[in-house]
C-alpha cells in the first residue's frame, strides 16, 4: 500500500488531493496548523476514510523543522515507505511591494518557500533510503509572472520553482522524481473571502461585492471562459505526476494549468 503525504491538508487544494489519493487506495497522512481534534481535521480524515484511504492526521506548522521532521517520522513509522509528498502549505496576503512590513514578507517566505524546503528536506531523506518516490511542489502563475501587490508571494513562488529545478537534479540518479505545478487562481478558502475580493477589485478596477460576482464577471474576460479553476483541477494534473506511468522521466518540470490566463 503507498502513502502520500501533503501539508496543508485539512482544506481546499490540500484536501481535494488527499481524497482523490483516498480514492486510489493510498494511505494518507495530512499536515495541517490544526489539532487532530479540530472540526476540519476531524471532517478531512473522516472524508478522507469514506474515500477508502487509511488516514494519519497530524499538528504540522511548517515553519517548524521539529514539527515536519515529526509529520515524516509518524508517517514512515504508520506506514513504512513514503512514495508521494506534496508540498501545499501556503498562505497568500496582500501589499505593493514599498507598503509591505518585513514581518509580513518574511512570514510568507517562512511559510511558502522555505517551508516547502522543510517539506522536501525530510521527503528526500525517505524517498533516498528507498530508492524511489515523487515529490510535488505547489507554486502558482505567481511564479512566473509580475503579480501586483503580490510582491512577497511572487518572491516566494518563483523560489519555489528553484528548489524544483534544484532538488530534481539532486535526486535524479536515484529513482526519485520532483516536479512543480503552477495553477492559476483556484476556488478554496485563499481565495474565496472578502480581502481576496477586495484585492481583485484593486487589480481590475472593480466593485465586486462577493466572490461569486466576480468569477462570474471575469470568467466572462477570460481566455477560455474560466477565471477561476477547481481544486480538482489541479489535483488531477498531481495525481498523474505523482501516479502515472507516463511521468516516470518527467522532473523539474513546471507544470502549469491557467486556463490560458499566461497567453
Ligand atoms: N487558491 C489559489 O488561487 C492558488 C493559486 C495558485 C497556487 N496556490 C497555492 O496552492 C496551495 C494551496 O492553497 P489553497 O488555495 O488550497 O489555500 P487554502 O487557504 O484553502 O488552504 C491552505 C492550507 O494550508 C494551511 N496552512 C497555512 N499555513 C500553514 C503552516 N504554516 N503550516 C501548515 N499548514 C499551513 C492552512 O491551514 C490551510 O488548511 C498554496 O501553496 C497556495 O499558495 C493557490
Amino acid at each position: 500500500m503507498s502513502t502520500v503525504v501533503i501539508t496543508g491538508g485539512a482544506q481546499g487544494q490540500g484536501l481535494s488531493h488527499a481524497l482523490a489519493f483516498a480514492r486510489l487506495g493510498y494511505n494518507v497522512v495530512i499536515g495541517d496548523l490544526f489539532p487532530p481534534e479540530h472540526t476540519l481535521m476531524q471532517a478531512a480524515v473522516q472524508a478522507i476514510g469514506q474515500a477508502g484511504g487509511k488516514c494519519l492526521a497530524v499538528q504540522c506548522d511548517v515553519t517548524r523543522g521539529d514539527q515536519v521532521e515529526a509529520l515524516f517520522a509518524q508517517a514512515a513509522e504508520q506506514f513504512e515507505t513514503i512514495d508521494v509528498a506534496i508540498s501545499n502549505a501556503g498562505i497568500m496576503t496582500f501589499g505593493a511591494t514599498w507598503e509591505l512590513p518585513e514581518e509580513q514578507v518574511w512570514k510568507t517566505i517562512d511559510i511558502n518557500l522555505m517551508g516547502t524546503w522543510r517539506v522536501d528536506k525530510e521527503a528526500a531523506k525517505y524517498m533516498l533510503k528507498q530508492g524511489s518516490g515523487r515529490i510535488i511542489n505547489i507554486s502558482s502563475t505567481a511564479g512566473l509572472k509580475g503579480t501586483p501587490n503580490l510582491g512577497h508571494y511572487t518572491m516566494s513562488k518563483f523560489g519555489v520553482i528553484g528548489l524544483t529545478k534544484t532538488l530534481a537534479k539532486e535526486l535524479s540518479k536515484h529513482g526519485i522524481t520532483v516536479n512543480v505545478i503552477c495553477p492559476t487562481m483556484v476556488k478554496t478558502p485563499m481565495t474565496d473571502r472578502p480581502e481576496f475580493v477586495d484585492y481583485l477589485n484593486k487589480m481590475n478596477g472593480t466593485s465586486f461585492k462577493t466572490f461569486a460576482e466576480a468569477d462570474e464577471a471575469l470568467s466572462k474576460k477570460r481566455a477560455m471562459g474560466v477565471a477561476f479553476i477547481e481544486p480538482e483541477d489541479v489535483t488531477r494534473m498531481i495525481v498523474w505526476a505523482a501516479t502515472s506511468p507516463e511521468a516516470r522521466l518527467i522532473t523539474g518540470a513546471t507544470l502549469t494549468i491557467d486556463a490560458g490566463s499566461m497567453l
